[in-house]
């Protein structure tokens, strides 16, 4: 798979610049906008661009929204989409009526909460989350961001154990602070932007489809061992900190994390695990690190604990690490905030009241094999990846895998599906867990539909290729 010719698509240069996200720049985005986006539409964009910063992965907008509902998103133009990306927040379905009235509710009595005071949804809260982690777990805090608390993890984990260095992998994301884009692992974030936190050593992820051991389709767990090498070598490594599945999404054996906690245990650090986007039920448990039978030290969660209403994430540690009392690790202005608190626990309600998590591993299973069945009917289609709700497709059409990953993107878009590209090749499919069958049902038709249509224009492209190639050969005859 060539992924270079994303440097042309995207003005920036390398293939390094590879991540999570698309990048929004490119022919066929123009393109998408040229045939999609309406004159007012097209005002609004150009007044974002006018009085907005521009950055990677953010700008220029695609579209401009004016409704959500459920698992879908509506634009300006009355267009509902099936979205599929939706940051992640989306696990209850977007603008979900419980979450909505317990906001109200709590907006019309205390909306702040003073420092030095406390509340009793925060409360609430925190007991919840102490309850429903891991039995180790069980001492909280709140932040107005997944960046925030991954800080707060990093300096607990430092005054905890006397030591600053860290061990994180190498494409991982864990927010676009300073701190935490010197442990995250992608070039976007950390190059040209000058010194980062020193000490922060990076280790391959368990992705088979890069492993620098070269071990194939099956993890070897070498990558596991030499990340023990690591902390043997450094000896004074206070954290290792990792997503427990990738968002792109990769999925490691459960032998690599017991490995990843025995060598943590063995060499003094704590392990830090990072579910922001994936923690209340996305893989089909409430916390993913439930798959792999192990604990973490500090786990950290994010993104749709706010409902998908509003920025709301925690920290949830070792009742042991209770240790900093005399030191500020977050003092956050918003950290107890009682409307996002009431949100959270809305949201945890409905998690529970309507079993999403039974929900999330059937559908999960459901669509995993619809994808399989897809890949044996579709050559472009490389891989399929998934676990419960969180899928991922890859797509290889050789030297044009990027462009046709990216046309399969704005074609779905066209037709009523959302999704975003990840690494330039994958499909990443997270869509609200609240979605119905039937829901899944029309977004699956419309990606085979679309991967169908950009199969057979890239069959006929090279057809004509080969034509002009070999008229070209007779003529020089
Ligand atoms: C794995 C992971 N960690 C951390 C973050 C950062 O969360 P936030 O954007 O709330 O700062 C994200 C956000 O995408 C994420 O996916």
């Amino acid at each position: 798979m060539n992924q270079n010719t994303f440097t042309s698509m995207s003005g920036v240069a390398g293939e390094n610049f590879l991540t999570e996200g698309d990048l929004n720049l490119s022919p066929l985005r123009e393109r998408w906008t040229a045939e999609n986006i309406d004159a007012a539409t097209r005002l609004l964009l150009e007044e974002d661009a006018k009085y907005f910063l521009h950055q990677s992965l953010s700008t220029p907008c695609l579209n401009v929204l004016r409704a959500c509902e459920g698992a879908y998103i509506e634009d300006r133009q009355g267009r509902r989409i099936l979205d599929f990306h939706g940051n992640a927040v989306h696990q209850v379905g977007f603008r979900n009526p419980k979450v909505i009235e317990a906001v109200i509710r709590q907006l019309q009595v205390l909306p702040f909460c003073t420092r030095r005071y406390t509340n009793e949804p925060a409360i609430l809260l925190a007991k919840k989350l102490a309850q429903l982690a891991p039995d180790s777990l069980g001492k909280v805090l709140l932040a107005p961001g997944g960046a925030l608390a991954m800080g707060m993890a990093l300096k607990l984990a430092r005054m905890a154990t006397g030591r600053f260095k860290t061990v994180s992998m190498w494409d991982a994301f864990h927010g676009a602070s300073l701190d935490t884009i010197s442990i995250g692992g992608e070039a976007l974030f950390r190059r040209d932007i000058g010194p980062l936190l020193p000490g922060t050593e990076h280790v391959p992820p368990p992705n088979t489809a890069e492993c620098p051991f070269k071990c194939g389709s099956q993890c070897s767990l070498q990558c596991a061992e030499y990340l023990e090498y690591v902390l043997r070598k450094e000896g004074d490594v206070g954290a290792v900190i990792a997503e427990t599945v990738r968002s792109a999404p990769f999925f490691p054996p459960r032998e690599y994390w017991q490995a990843v906690r025995a060598a943590c245990d063995r060499h003094g650090a704590l392990l830090i695990l990072d579910e922001i986007p994936h923690a209340l039920g996305r893989t089909g448990t409430m916390f993913t690190c439930e798959h792999y039978g192990i604990e973490p030290d500090i786990l950290v969660i994010g993104k749709g604990l706010g409902g998908g209403l509003l920025p709301l994430a925690a920290l949830i540690a070792r009742k042991d690490l209770d240790i900093a009392t005399d030191r500020a690790l977050g003092h956050y202005t918003h950290e107890k905030n009682p409307v996002a608190c009431a949100a959270a626990l809305a949201t945890i309600a409905y998690i529970e009241e309507e079993d999403i998590l039974s929900h999330v591993r059937s559908l999960g299973a459901f669509t995993l094999e619809q994808l399989n069945a897809m890949q044996a009917r579709h050559w472009l289609i490389h891989s399929v990846q998934g676990q419960g709700l969180m899928l991922g497709v890859t797509i290889d059409a050789r030297d044009d895998s990027v462009e046709a990953a990216e046309d399969i993107m704005y074609k779905a878009l066209a037709a009523g599906l959302n999704f975003k590209l990840t690494m330039g090749t994958t499909i990443q499919l997270m869509p609200a867990l609240c979605i119905t069958r039937t829901e899944m049902e029309q977004a699956l038709r419309i990606l085979e539909q679309v991967i169908t249509d950009v199969e057979a224009r890239l069959i006929s492209s090279r057809l004509v290729l080969q034509s002009q190639r070999r008229e070209l050969t007779d003529s020089q005859r």
